[in-house]
């Protein structure tokens, strides 16, 4: 596909060289290999060594996993990292915009002023949905990304497929989709449109489903040429080997990790149907997450009293449409029971 991604990015860029690691230049050949190399401590445990700086064990199976090639993925420190990545790699400081669709996640926003960068704010609708016509009339030449995240955070839904296409379609720059949570969605991913669209990232997690929040690791998704402008910016070593070790043992567990899933769909269902008769509970919002949002009667008083109950939950009541709501994460069943115990005894 001809495709110039050097119109996305903040030319200032293009001419930096990148520092090369010392195991970068090292491309395999006969064992054994003596490393000399890194001033590392050659006194063997399991991390005396620095680790791939490429990834490549893990990228090789993630491909496979994710039905891509090795080049259209970025692996980063969580994808915190690579939201900061994208932005301090496209937007040029005191001079380009993001564009984000708020109630929505929090980092876009502080990731865009940790660099200096402005923030457009298009709302959702009120039933949390996109508005696209209002996102392709604000978008101006000083936007350079926007940012999707389905299913959203902190809303819990998904959002209409057709929308998005319409608005990567419509869009006059790239549109990162944020799938941090498309293992308990009902909506597919759309990765298998990275073909189809070079304006299009798309960026999940192993924080979520995958169960390694501890670990910190990343995916992006994206055309060729933009995976190679990443690795060009990047800390030499972003992911250290205890991770890259976590998720290779991962991706074989994936069975359990779907029963994993689909056990907390079950009980995000019965936390639901519970919620239902709750008298301080005014309204559950839909979910495609592994988290509810709902509507309380009064969110600063009842989060207040979770708390003093030892259950912590999220207030996001500042979001716009958002006012006395809690954000609930889905928990073991035991914990759920405690929930529900604790919201049921609130009057
Ligand atoms: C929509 C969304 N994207 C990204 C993240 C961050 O993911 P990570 O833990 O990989 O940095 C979160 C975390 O809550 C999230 O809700």
């Amino acid at each position: 596909m001809k495709f110039d991604y050097t119109k996305y990015i903040r030319t200032y860029l293009l001419s930096l060289k990148p520092y090369r690691s010392a195991r970068d230049e090292y491309k395999g050949g006969k064992s054994p290999m003596v490393f000399l190399d890194a001033n590392e401590n050659p006194f063997e445990t399991p991390v005396n060594r620095y680790p791939d700086p490429m990834q490549r064990v893990l990228k090789k199976e993630i491909a496979s996993w994710k039905g891509l090639d090795v080049n259209q993925i970025y692996l980063s420190n969580g994808s915190d990292e690579f939201i900061s990545q994208v932005i301090m790699g496209c937007c040029e400081p005191g001079i380009d915009n993001i564009m984000i669709v708020p109630p929505t996640f929090g980092m876009y926003e502080v990731s865009a002023k940790m660099f200096g960068v402005g923030i457009q704010k298009v709302p959702l609708t009120s039933n949390f949905q996109l508005d696209v016509p209002a996102i392709l009339k604000a978008a101006d030449t000083t936007t350079k990304i926007i940012f999707i995240p389905t299913p959203n955070n902190p809303t819990a839904n998904r959002f209409d497929l057709h929308s998005i296409e319409q608005l990567i379609q419509g869009f006059p720059s790239l549109v990162l989709v944020d799938e941090a949570y498309v293992e308990f969605s009902t909506n597919p991913s759309v990765i298998s449109w990275l073909s189809k669209y070079p304006n299009l990232m798309v960026c999940q997690t192993f924080s979520k489903a995958q169960g390694m929040a501890g670990a910190r690791l990343g995916m992006a998704f994206a055309h060729p040429d933009f995976i190679s402008f990443f690795n060009r910016i990047k800390a030499p070593y972003n992911l250290n080997s205890m991770t890259i070790n976590a998720a290779l043992k991962r991706l074989k567990e994936q069975d359990k990790v779907n029963e994993q899933v689909r056990l907390l769909l079950a009980e995000r269902e019965r936390l639901e149907k519970a919620f239902a008769s709750i008298p301080i509970i005014l309204k559950c919002f839909p979910s495609d997450a592994n988290f509810l949002l709902v509507r309380v009667d009064d969110s600063t008083r009842r989060y207040q009293e979770l708390l003093e109950k030892g259950i912590v939950v999220r207030n996001p009541s500042n979001n716009v449409n958002c006012e006395n709501t809690l954000r609930i994460s889905v928990g073991l069943p035991e914990e759920n029971d405690r929930l529900i115990e604790a919201l049921s005894s609130l009057s």
